[in-house]
């Protein structure tokens, strides 16, 4: 049995050790910069899905009372005064430790998000990080103003009335490129910095938004009716090839058995090393927190699916989209709304 191990996107994989074992399945491009890196609080790249807490982290110092000097008999104290006033004086210490392991870096149960406490610049950046995890960002006015470009419209609604699972709510899923400029390229630009935090991800080179869209889920606001929300997000691709998804190779059989490579050890994700034909690739995938479970990845997925090559609706049973790799939940995704044809691709 020959198996290969893949690297991930996602969390163990710096930008340095990205080494392909398959190659990558985007189309080329003439632009190799990548956009300067996002001024964030440190986080571990990999991390399990069980959260900490914020709340329990003991201080830095502990304060111990473990040494209190023994009282001098009178004798002794008779022969030496001097000895007498510094008993006085030192009657009960207090020893303090201090414990290097103990750490200020915390890691939000909310958002996830490990930064350090007592940094404003840190501590700023998380609140602002988790509010939009958590709620998403605003779709306003400012966005809609910059929609119409000369005689072209930038933003095209793909899907209206969306209904939510489990909700009196609806929302509707708008589509723009994803390398758009202007105001809405700035809120974009905040809204994958967001998503590539949380996943530990690095940021997409401009070489692939070029060939990318960007499918929004927006909900109306409670408080502003005429304002909405931002509460899924998916990437879409052009891509070239991807591999299927075979199931993980038996260690009992005896006969020899086909080459797999391995995408997530973990969770069992295991791919066929042949490159086939694919025209979409999905490289991020996120729904703020609030709003998960309720159907807007599928509904996003979905719209992707229908609307990425004009004229031409992809079938996701047949193989036609592929995820960069999928994180546990994005796996879960991948079965549910891919019915097992979802493919692999490596970015
Ligand atoms: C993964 C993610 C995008 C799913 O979004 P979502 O809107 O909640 O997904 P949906 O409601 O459309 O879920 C569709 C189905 O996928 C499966 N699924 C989704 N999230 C799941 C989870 N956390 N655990 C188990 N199954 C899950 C379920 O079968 C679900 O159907 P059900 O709710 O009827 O059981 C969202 O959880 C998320 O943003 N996670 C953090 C970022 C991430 O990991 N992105 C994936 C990158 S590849």
């Amino acid at each position: 049995m020959y198996t290969t191990k893949v690297q991930r996107t996602y969390g163990s994989r710096s930008a340095k050790s990205r080494g392909t074992l398959v190659p990558p399945s985007s189309p080329p491009s003439a632009l190799a910069s990548s956009p300067p890196a996002s001024p964030v609080p440190t986080r571990p790249l990999k991390r399990s899905f069980s959260e900490v807490s914020e709340e329990n982290i003991p201080p830095i110092f502990s304060f111990k009372r473990t040494k209190t000097l023994p009282k001098a008999s009178s004798s002794k104290l008779k022969q030496k005064p001097q000895a007498k006033e510094k008993t006085k004086s030192q009657k009960t210490l207090t020893q303090l430790h201090f414990n290097i392991d103990q750490t200020i870096l915390r890691t939000c149960s909310l958002c996830d998000l490990s930064y350090t406490k007592g940094a404003p610049d840190d501590e700023a950046l998380h609140r602002a990080h988790c509010l939009r995890v958590r709620q998403g960002m605003e779709w306003g006015r400012e966005e809609e103003k910059d929609r119409v470009r000369g005689t072209n419209d930038i933003v095209t609604e793909v899907a209206s009335d969306v209904k939510l699972k489990g909700k009196n709510k609806r929302g509707r899923i708008i589509c723009v490129p994803a390398d758009t400029g202007g105001k809405i390229g700035a809120k974009l630009s905040i809204l994958f910095q967001t998503i590539n935090l949380s996943l530990s991800a690095p940021d997409l080179p401009p070489s692939v938004l070029q060939s990318s869209k960007v499918y929004l889920f927006l909900t109306p606001q409670e408080s502003q009716a005429h304002r909405e929300r931002i509460v899924g997000c998916v990437i879409a691709q052009r891509i070239e090839t991807a591999m299927k998804v075979v199931p993980a190779p038996s260690s009992s059989s005896t006969s020899p058995t086909a080459p797999t490579v391995t995408v997530d050890g973990e969770t069992g994700l295991f791919c066929s090393p042949t490159l086939l034909p694919t025209h979409m690739g999905i490289p991020r995938l996120f729904v703020s927190s609030s709003h998960r479970r309720m159907g807007v990845a599928t509904a996003l997925l979905d719209a992707a699916a229908a609307t990425f090559i004009h004229g031409c609706r992809l079938d996701k049973s047949k193989g036609d989209i592929a995820f960069s790799q999928p994180t546990g939940m994005g796996q879960a995704v991948m079965k549910s709304w891919g019915q097992g044809g979802v493919r692999v691709y490596e970015e």
